[in-house]
């Protein structure tokens, strides 16, 4: 099946045709540049036709009594994703995605990031709980040629996170190269749940992200180096490195860990035969209890986990997961559920035998109190000591919080160690969408637009995506800091930045820092 390109004008068009830079247009051409870039390859991959990978898992260089110890270069790679040509990436041991750390919670590790690249880069675990010096801060670099050391205490409850760049102001170019993989932490309780088990087998994380191609098979990357850019959207959609892949399946229950690691394009996920997949995690882990959705919205560095029963289908059948996102991530579009639309279509699960299934959805997967670490203290809005309203907005050319833009060398929030606090974050106007994200710490979304959070947000969070117009309170109860290796020190990071996860925003100054400090 050939996927179907809409013949939209791209950024590079534009800028040939010299439209781009003229002040009075500005407004308009930001939005028209928020278009996706249509790739220039000759042949377009057919859908469905790759067959899914899934990354390889990380192996410790050396394991002592009370510490692993793990070893990863970023390097450039050629890498076929495009049938018959080869592309450049960056990636983590030379593989896009890069490969998954699977760790236990509780035990400690130390990873040495060699960047063997051109660029300065500095390497984030979305979703941990580390140190200021392991969090990757964005002037915490790693210069080429050189290496540094992150630690990792783990101690989290099971929970899929991922680790990605986080350079100033490169962020966003670097990731869509390929520096992202998965980081999943998994403990014991969650070992004995009768779920779909086994990595890569029924099991599977999938990460999904959007790129252009140049027709010699080379990543077009068309975002420009300025504040005007919105966000780079590309027209063919990989899951875990390929285009449009096909799964193998038996007619059983499998688990999915879903991440959006799309550098600006959110997804709204549901699938072709209209069942429903059942949520049973979110970025901070395990709901309580499951919850069936026919519709899954995920916007970028979001993480959902759900559970996909092909035990209805026969063999020979095919069911696809599509993306019923309009292609400026603002609205739903149901008619993208029968469409052949590029974008439209993110991967197909072929049901290709059948098999005995021994696995189930309990009906709690996880009672609260089991769901309790140092990112999950449990807040109570009663105890809210106050709320910090923050505002992101498109100000005078800018991606601005509170009118605010990133400055390495300004703390903007002082936080109250134990505290309980609500944040009021709102997206005001122009028609922008922005995925607010907190490093350190899990949230609860305690209200949306007014109302309830929607229902599969309802859990755990690091990030919450703001529509339109949209805005909501997120109850936040700030950890003591780990202090990692280097305590004591007078160099140590102690900020933590937060920032819309639209990666072009956020490289374009759509980030604040905050310190959480003694009380
Ligand atoms: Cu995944 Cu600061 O981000
Ligand atoms: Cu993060
Ligand atoms: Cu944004």
């Amino acid at each position: 099946m050939k996927a179907v390109l809409r013949n939209e004008i791209s950024r590079k068009d534009m800028l040939k045709l010299g439209v781009l830079g003229s002040a009075g247009l500005l407004l308009p051409l930001e939005r028209a540049a928020r278009t996706q870039t249509v790739s220039r390859l000759r042949d377009f991959p057919d859908l469905f036709e790759a067959k899914l990978p899934v990354p390889t898992v990380h192996r410790p260089v050396r394991r002592a009594p009370k510490m692993d110890y793990y070893r990863v270069t970023m390097q450039k790679a050629n890498v076929e994703i495009i049938p018959g040509l080869q592309t450049q990436i960056w990636g983590y041991n030379g593989q896009f995605p890069g490969p998954t750390f699977r760790v236990n919670s509780g035990r400690k590790m130390k990873v040495r990031y060699i960047n063997r690249l051109p660029e300065y880069t500095t390497v984030h675990t979305h979703g941990a709980y580390v140190d200021g010096d392991s969090d990757g801060h964005p002037s915490k670099l790693i210069p080429p040629g050189r290496y540094l050391d992150y630690w990792f205490g783990n101690q989290q409850v099971a929970r899929t996170m991922w680790y990605h760049d986080h350079a100033e102001h490169t962020t966003a170019q670097h990731v869509y190269n390929g520096l992202a993989g998965f980081y999943l932490v998994e403990d014991g309780f969650e070992k004995l749940l009768p779920l779909p088990k086994g990595y890569g087998k029924y099991d599977i994380p999938l990460v999904i992200q959007d790129r252009a191609f140049n027709s010699d098979g080379s990543l077009s990357y068309t975002e420009t180096d300025d504040s005007s850019s919105n966000g780079m959207f590309g027209d063919v959609i990989l899951v875990n490195g390929k285009p449009w892949p096909k799964l193998a399946v038996a007619n059983r229950k499998y688990r999915f860990r879903i991440l959006n690691g799309s550098n600006a394009r959110p997804y709204e996920l549901a699938l072709d035969s209209g069942e429903p997949f059942t949520v049973i995690a979110s970025e901070g882990g395990m709901f309580t209890r499951p919850l069936r959705v026919t519709r899954l919205p995920i916007s970028m560095a979001e993480r959902y986990e759900v559970v996909i029963d092909f035990s209805g289908h026969k063999v020979g059948d095919r069911v696809l997961l599509k993306n019923l996102m309009n292609d400026k991530g603002t609205a739903s579009k149901p008619e993208n559920l029968h469409s052949d639309g590029s974008t439209a279509n993110v991967m197909a699960f072929e049901v290709v035998r059948k098999e005995k299934d021994d696995s189930r959805i309990p009906a709690v997967l996880r009672p609260a109190r089991h769901n309790l670490d140092q990112t999950h203290l449990p807040a109570r809005l009663e105890d809210s000591a106050h709320t910090r309203p923050f505002v992101f907005k498109r100000n005078g050319g800018k991606w601005t919080i509170n009118g605010k833009t990133w400055n390495e060398n300004r703390v903007d929030e002082l936080c109250p160690e134990g505290e309980t606090e609500v944040w009021h974050v709102k997206n005001n106007g122009g028609g922008w969408v922005h995925p607010v994200h907190l490093h350190l710490v899990d949230f609860r979304i305690i209200e949306r637009n007014g109302r309830a959070p929607r229902p599969w947000e309802r859990s755990w969070k690091d990030t919450v995506f703001l529509g339109a117009n949209e805005e909501a309170k997120l109850l936040i109860k700030w950890p003591k800091v780990p202090l990692g290796p280097r305590k004591g020190r007078t160099k140590y990071v102690r900020s933590y930045p937060f920032h819309c996860h639209n990666l072009e925003h956020e490289d374009h100054d759509m980030m604040l820092q905050f310190k959480v400090k003694k009380t």
